[in-house]
């Protein structure tokens, strides 16, 4: 637990600046910095950071927040976690308190099934390295395998004695709970007993991106007996295997630094690469990429490198999996190791630099490999040729960018010996195709203009007066603390000057109308401000953009990092804009009006309506109520120059 007065000093401490570039490099440009967004892949910088507000916003895929935010968000760290990073960073010390056992008990379960598995992932260790059995066991079987005990500790491999329960009491006997226990499936029940589920197995961690123990899997050491080679732990609520890769943790600054990621398919191929300092490695642990992994990896870089055992007797239907990272606009290069031999062996064989060297320059593209693969398969037969064309043209449909599949149609009608004018014809069918089922409708046949063109996202709706209401938030959130002057006269007749906050001028001018705000997160920031008003106090854009509601500080820092500060062409030409600032009590007037006519132009229909319908007579004195309401409101507005109602 850390206590709320150091969050807030972390939160004031921490510069947005400092700690986005430790990520990302960041180029001034006017009061902000820019720079390549890190959560999404983009060329051009539409990355912003405002020191002055302490928020970052990407105008390209929309994230946004404050300093906690963004480690969250990049990191994928939780809140605490956050804060404890930037406490570290900043030399701010946490006094976190001892939990209470009802806190313990209040850990919500997925924190308890990190705890266990880091819990079981230090006594593994340490049965390695620490128990006669481990020692002549387990670490025997690791020093067989050229593992150094250095690469041991640092990939926190571990044994599991022979003994059946010998994990599962010693965490009962540490407190931890049995429900625990099965759900992170390092325990199975049998004939209402636990039992262990890794036993004289060496056991190999697996952590997500953060570090953290997800699971496990552990190898047998004798091969004679029929039982799997592996044994993994069983999917959990911290566990999900399609989003998971061997290896991310500590290959992740590798694979950002090289910018490629190999991909190799078990534990062992992980670990002996990392041992020849090539790290840049994850596994698929031996089962075809998701969707998401390739995602994961896409994070850190577009290219990746299958590299593929050379025993592999089933490369062809592994090639379909590979179609998946095309589509997701990556490239991707193909190695396969010589006959008999699989990563880890040929690394143990090879010094880095051969390793190296090979796998540069043994790496085909994945097209040109899958269509030579093909073609030996096909060999002079012609109808098997056929039929590989409009395989290898399906696969070459799957990249998004035209540029690319162009490349490719050249290189594959040179080895397939067939026109390049025909791929064209074939894939572009294809393309026509694909882009029907996109749209969903009849589109008419050929010529299609650009078929590579995303379709738009469909706008959502709006309710009447969402805009309008953001807009006041706007005013509030930029301009709150401002004072506006009006001429007045005092008590006695002398000319003077009335000064108000923004924010009081608009809660005064919305609660004289009995105007509320439609949107709940709306809502609830003007309330906060109501809240401030009475203690005469105006809250901070810090207070928004880091508030633990993640509605109101999204929108602070949304709509705080609207973009209209000068652009500096139109300085240097000498076109000046008169900013909202200029005349902001004028903003500020036009904005409520806009909003009340927008706010009645959707009401007075819907009363109307609603009276009509009603059926006993309190509802209808009510609705008239608020229809006369309405009404007189209308009238007043009517009568302000320059304001035309429609209705
Ligand atoms: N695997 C698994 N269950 C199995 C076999 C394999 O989960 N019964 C996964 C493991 O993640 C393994 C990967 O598939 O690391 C690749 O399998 P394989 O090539 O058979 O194992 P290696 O990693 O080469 O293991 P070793 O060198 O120890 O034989
Ligand atoms: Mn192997």
């Amino acid at each position: 637990m850390i206590p709320p007065h150091t969050i807030s000093s972390v939160l004031e401490t921490a510069r947005i600046e400092e700690v986005v570039s430790d990520f990302v490099s960041l180029k001034r440009r006017g009061s902000n910095l820019i720079g390549l967004c890190p959560f999404h892949q983009e060329k051009t910088p539409s990355f912003s950071v405002s020191p002055s507000k302490g928020i970052f916003k990407c105008f390209g895929c929309g994230k946004g927040g404050d300093a906690a935010k963004f480690v969250m968000e990049h990191e994928h760290y939780s809140y605490p976690e956050a804060i404890r990073y930037l406490a570290k960073k900043y030399n701010i010390e946490i006094e976190e308190r001892e939990q209470t056992p009802e806190e313990i008990v209040a850990m919500n379960e997925r924190e308890r099934m990190f705890n266990l598995n880091d819990f079981a992932g230090k006594y593994y260790a340490s049965t390695l390295l620490e128990t006669n059995e481990g020692r002549s066991i387990g670490l025997s079987y690791f020093k067989g395998r050229d593992f150094r005990e250095s690469t041991i500790q640092k990939f926190m491999l571990g044994y599991s004695f022979e003994r059946r329960d010998a994990f599962c009491q010693h965490a009962l006997q540490n407190g931890y709970s049995e429900e625990i226990l099965l759900k992170t499936g390092l325990a199975i029940s049998h004939d209402n007993k636990l039992f262990d589920r890794f036993f004289a197995r060496v056991i190999f961690p697996i952590h997500n991106l953060t570090g953290k123990i997800i699971g496990f899997g552990g190898r047998i050491l004798d091969q004679t007996k029929s039982k799997a080679k592996y044994l993994n732990s069983p999917e959990s609520e911290i566990y999900i295997k399609s989003k998971s890769l061997y290896g991310i943790f500590y290959a992740k600054n590798a694979i950002a630094k090289s910018d490629n990621c190999l991909l190799v398919e078990g534990y062992t191929d992980v670990i002996s690469m990392h041992q020849a300092g090539i790290e840049n490695v994850v596994a698929s642990s031996g089962t075809s990429l998701t969707v998401d992994q390739i995602r994961m990896i896409k994070r850190y870089t577009d290219n990746i490198t299958i590299l593929f055992d050379g025993d592999k007797a089933g490369i062809a239907a592994s090639l379909r999996g590979i179609d998946l990272i095309l589509e997701e606009g990556m490239n991707v290069r193909v190695v396969l190791f010589p006959d008999g031999s699989d990563p880890d062996s040929f690394v143990r064989e090879h010094r880095t630099t051969e390793v190296e060297e090979f796998i540069s320059n043994q790496s085909k593209d994945f097209i040109s490999f899958k269509t030579g693969l093909l073609l030996e398969e096909a060999e002079n037969d012609p109808i098997k040729k056929a039929g590989l064309v409009k395989e290898i043209v399906q696969t070459i449909a799957l990249i998004p960018d035209a540029i690319y599949r162009s490349v490719y149609v050249k290189t594959c009608s040179k080895m397939l010996d067939v026109e390049e004018l025909t791929l064209m014809n074939e894939l572009n069918k294809l393309l026509r195709g694909k882009l029907r089922k996109q749209l969903g409708s009849d589109l008419p046949q050929p010529p299609v203009e650009s078929p590579e063109q995303p379709r738009e996202a469909p706008k959502p709706e709006f309710p009447a007066g969402y805009h309008q209401e953001r807009e006041l938030i706007k005013l509030l959130l930029h301009y709150g603390r401002e004072e506006l002057l009006q001429d007045t006269t005092d008590e006695q007749g002398y000319p003077a000057v009335y000064r108000e906050t923004v924010v009081k001028n608009i809660l005064d001018e919305l609660a004289v109308d009995k105007l509320e705000f439609d949107h709940p997160t709306h809502r609830k920031i003007l309330l906060i401000f109501k809240e401030n008003l009475e203690k005469e106090e105006v809250p901070n854009e810090k207070h928004f953009t880091s508030h633990p509601e993640p509605d109101i500080s999204t929108l602070a820092v949304d709509v705080l990092s609207d973009r209209y500060e000068l652009s500096k062409n139109w300085e240097k030409h000498k076109i000046f804009v008169k900013t909202e600032k200029e005349d902001l009590k004028q903003s500020i007037d036009r904005a409520l009006l806009t909003y009340r006519r927008v706010v009645l132009e959707a009401k007075l229909p819907l009363i109307a309506q609603a009276i009509k319908e009603a059926g006993n007579d309190d509802d209808i004195a009510i609705l008239l109520h608020q229809y006369q309401e309405m009404k007189n409101l209308q009238i007043k507005i009517s009568k302000i120059p320059g304001i035309v109602i429609t209705k």
